[in-house]
């Protein structure tokens, strides 16, 4: 199976082809650099389904074949679910330190039991001109300080409670064997071996 994943980052279309594989489905992955797509697209829905979803039909504009994007965030729930969408935009510079910083402050005097949190991820398909979404979710807790080394978004502060580690104290293995991407993906490819059928 070969597939365009609607991104111009090389290292998510091998983390994507290494958990599709760990789920049973081989999946030559190019980017959009190598289809040559460099329109903007616009992610203005209000889901992570819906933004993914506008992912695929922008590329659909241009590439026939099989098309698959992803959208992610994180969901506080003392917050009403912020940053959810807006994860990556969170403090408006695009920066993860100040997203980190920002969500920190908001929770001030939050007390741990109310600090309930989800990593969410939603992947969506273009196949023969249909259209798919499954979605992943990881729950957690937001930590009072960051923790660990890794620096990915806001991996420091989501608290994964069976292990009490942050995610970015967990190694990529521990991290992708519980993760929202993990679960939406697992869930992607067995609804794609299901049309395989
Ligand atoms: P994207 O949709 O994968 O680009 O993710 C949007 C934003 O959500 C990222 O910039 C991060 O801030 C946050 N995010 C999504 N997944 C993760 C994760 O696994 N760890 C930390 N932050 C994440």
């Amino acid at each position: 199976m070969k597939a365009v994943l609607a991104t111009k980052n090389k290292h998510k279309t091998g983390e994507v082809a290494a958990l599709l594989s760990r789920f049973g489905l081989d999946v030559e992955l190019l980017t959009l650099k190598d289809i040559d797509f460099n329109d903007e697209i616009i992610e203005d829905g209000e889901t992570f389904e819906e933004n993914a979803l506008i992912k695929c039909r922008a590329v659909s504009q241009k590439y026939n074949g099989m098309i698959i994007a992803d959208d992610s965030g994180i969901c506080v729930d003392a917050l009403g679910g912020e940053p959810g969408i807006y994860s990556a935009r969170y403090a408006g510079d695009g920066n993860d330190d100040s997203n980190n910083k920002k969500l920190l402050e908001k929770l001030i005097n939050v007390p741990r039991e109310k600090r309930t949190a989800r990593f969410v991820c939603a992947f969506a398909a273009i196949v023969d001109g249909n259209e798919y979404v499954v979605r992943g979710e990881c729950e957690g807790i937001i930590a009072p300080q960051k923790r660990g080394s890794g620096d990915f978004g806001y991996d420091p502060l989501f608290e994964y409670v069976p292990s009490g580690k942050t995610f970015a104290e967990m190694t990529e293995d521990e991290k992708n064997s519980v993760s929202h991407r993990a679960n939406a993906l697992k869930a992607f490819a067995e609804l794609m071996k299901t049309l395989e059928k």
